[in-house]
């Protein structure tokens, strides 16, 4: 059992100014989302950890053959639950050891390193991965949409009419499929560890992730609104992940 929590960078000081891609550091706000990014994960980590070790609980009695694996919770246990066990295997113990490792993941950006800054180096392994950083504007990176529809229209444009296909120009220029591709190996290693992960990554890199969690056609996926101050979490489960969705109430 894990979880993969997925969310933006907190407000960086170009975004307070409308400005594509850059490296710029956090504003005010976007050092508050850190400080209570941290304080979040911290607790979700508790409440996940106590979450599994009910489940396996319950689990452990079900294989025992003295419960129901989906039973209720609150009731309380009764002795005889425990001598009537058929089964002389301590399957609590076997599952407990499968222990929560956390692990979080950046990308070589300024604005979502510096978003990791709080959290507790001696409880989480932190990897910054430089296919994690965002889209590439090439020629029109560090502008405002504004600016970019003033000086570049047909590029405006093309862009509105095929967003996943659309790839901006200039050296390094992206496309969102260019994304997808670069994201592949991300995905692969996400899907090999067992431990829960935090991404902290940008807002097209966020929609490319969950779009794959949670089966998202790429035909949508570039216009999902994704706003900054929001964390995302799937929990794999038997029909599919299970999404839930947090915001941050400054
Ligand atoms: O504005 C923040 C940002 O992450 C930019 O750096 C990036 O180019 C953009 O969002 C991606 O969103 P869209 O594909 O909608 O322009």
């Amino acid at each position: 059992p894990r979880v993969i929590y997925i969310t933006r960078h907190g407000e960086s000081e170009d975004n307070s100014a409308g400005r594509i891609g850059g490296d710029a550091g956090l504003s005010p706000d976007g050092e508050r989302y850190a400080r209570a990014l941290a304080r979040f994960i911290d607790r979700r980590r508790v409440e996940f950890s106590a979450e599994v070790d009910e489940q396996n609980h319950r689990m452990a009695q079900f294989m025992a053959g003295s419960g129901t694996a989906s039973g209720n919770s609150s009731e309380p246990e009764s002795e005889s639950s425990h001598s009537s066990a058929h089964s002389t295997t301590d399957y609590a113990s076997l599952l407990r050891r499968v222990k929560p490792d956390f692990e979080i993941w950046t990308s070589m950006l300024r604005r979502t390193m510096e978003t990791v800054e709080h959290f507790d180096p001696q409880r989480y392994r932190i990897k910054n991965i430089r296919s994690l950083n965002e889209i590439y504007a090439g020629k029109c990176e560090g502008m405002t949409y504004d600016e970019i529809a003033a000086q570049f229209p047909d590029e405006f444009e093309a862009r509105q009419l095929d967003k996943f296909y659309y790839r901006y120009p200039g050296i390094g220029g992206e496309s969102y499929a260019d994304v997808v591709l670069r994201l592949q190996q991300v995905i692969v290693e996400l899907e090999r560890i067992r431990h829960s992960v935090l991404l902290v990554t940008h807002r097209a890199m966020a929609r490319t992730l969950l779009s794959y969690f949670m089966d998202i056609p790429t035909t949508h996926m570039p216009d999902m609104e994704l706003p900054l101050g929001h964390v995302y979490s799937c929990e794999p489960r038997p029909f599919g992940n299970f999404l839930r969705v947090w915001r941050y109430d400054p």
